[in-house]
């Protein structure tokens, strides 16, 4: 039997890439695809992509906690309200925005403002715990498969991560015990579909085109992300971000000082022993590095990392397509994991090159 799911924000880059995605899911069907200012809009008068009739749909809790997984593809104001409120009504949801990654102490540092439900926040030393007992009650998983598959399994409420942190984590997380504390440093590019479907100064064409700028740069929101959900502890890192004159995909160059005897060898076999059987994370041969256009449209991530013996520091490449695995794709890859489904399915689309 076919599973009843929604999206909120359907109208945005996130919410329109998981429609494109839902199209060809054989068991989930996809009823509501609602939006803000855009109900009542065809979608293909938005997404040339997504031919057919649908409309984008209003809001309606009451049609939402009716189905059985909802994707929240809204910033993070609207889903710090529809996630404790569809949780409340025992829906399963997804949520692709910050509203509920971070434990609420951070939240508040992070976002600048206080959490309205710190009980549904997830807790970075129990992933997964539930809270009093009651499944509705239970706090958000932080939704990255490849580090947290048995607590996504089954989960009622999943936090997908950020674009960025999806690519440094799974960069740096299998070589984590091998860096020293505080020695990490990460640089992000990003193309400009991060940013979402809503027009900005920043963003026209005669801005970026040609341009390559770094942005956000010490406090990134992303920065309390990575260096939540790294494994064991490696103090504060340094993350800066920039904006790349393209539509899709994201590359993090890491760089972390490695423990004495370190060798090449090791980095290799810690990332082949992390994801040799991972369906969507591939390996590099060192000296190889990843290209963000190999990765579009796909849920893939290209990850490579070569030992600077020079200086004493790995450097650990991640490509991502942003609306991908950084987005829809890692959003339907837990639902699957949520539903009981095939992990992959839906989703075994390689990326479209060049
Ligand atoms: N873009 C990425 O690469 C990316 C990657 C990872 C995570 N994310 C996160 O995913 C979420 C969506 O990102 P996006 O890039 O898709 O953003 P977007 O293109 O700006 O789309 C935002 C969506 O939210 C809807 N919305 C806005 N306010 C709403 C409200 N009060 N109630 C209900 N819906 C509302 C909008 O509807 P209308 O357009 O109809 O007003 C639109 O569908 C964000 O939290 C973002 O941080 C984005």
């Amino acid at each position: 039997m076919a599973h009843r799911v929604g999206i909120v924000g359907a109208s945005g880059y996130g919410g329109a890439e998981l429609v494109r995605l839902l199209e060809a899911h054989p068991q989930l069907d996809l009823e509501v695809v609602a939006a803000h200012a855009q109900a009542g809009q065809p979608v293909a008068s938005l997404y040339p992509n997504l031919p057919g009739d649908r409309v984008f749909d209003d809001v309606d809790l009451g049609r939402l906690t009716g189905l059985d997984l909802v994707f929240l593809a809204t910033p993070h104001g609207p889903s710090l309200q529809l996630g404790a409120a569809l949780r409340k009504a025992g829906t399963r949801v997804v949520d692709l925005s910050g509203a509920y990654r971070l434990a609420a102490r951070d939240f508040s540092r992070w976002y600048g403002e206080e959490h309205p439900a710190p009980e549904l926040t997830p807790d970075p030393g129990q992933p997964g715990a539930a809270g009093d007992g009651d499944d509705t009650a239970q706090r958000a998983v932080y939704g990255l498969p490849e580090l947290f598959r048995e607590q996504i399994s089954g989960a009622g409420f999943v936090a997908n991560p950020g674009c960025y942190p999806s690519a440094a984590l799974l960069a740096l997380a299998p070589i984590a015990d091998r860096l020293q504390p505080g020695s990490v440093i990460i640089d992000g590019k990003s193309g400009t579909s991060g940013a979402g479907r809503a027009v900005a100064d920043r963003l026209h064409f005669s801005h970026v085109h040609a341009d390559l700028t770094a942005y956000a740069a010490p406090a990134h929101r992303h920065t309390g992300e990575i260096e939540t959900w790294l494994p064991g502890d490696l103090g504060a890192v340094s993350f800066t971000p920039h904006l790349i004159p393209m539509s899709r995909g994201l590359l993090t160059t890491a760089y972390g000082t490695v423990a004495d005897g370190t060798s090449a060898a090791d980095v290799q076999a810690a990332l082949h022993a992390a994801y040799d059987d991972e369906p969507f994370v591939h390996v590099l041969a060192a000296g190889t590095f990843p290209h963000t256009k190999a990765l579009a449209g796909s849920n893939g991530a290209h990850v490579s990392a070569v030992l600077d013996e020079r200086v004493g520091r790995v450097v650990v490449t991640c490509a991502i397509d942003n609306l991908g695995k950084g987005a829809a794709g890692q959003a339907l890859q837990n639902a699957n994991l949520m539903l009981g489904l095939e992990e992959t399915t839906a989703l075994t689309s390689l990326g479209v090159y060049p």
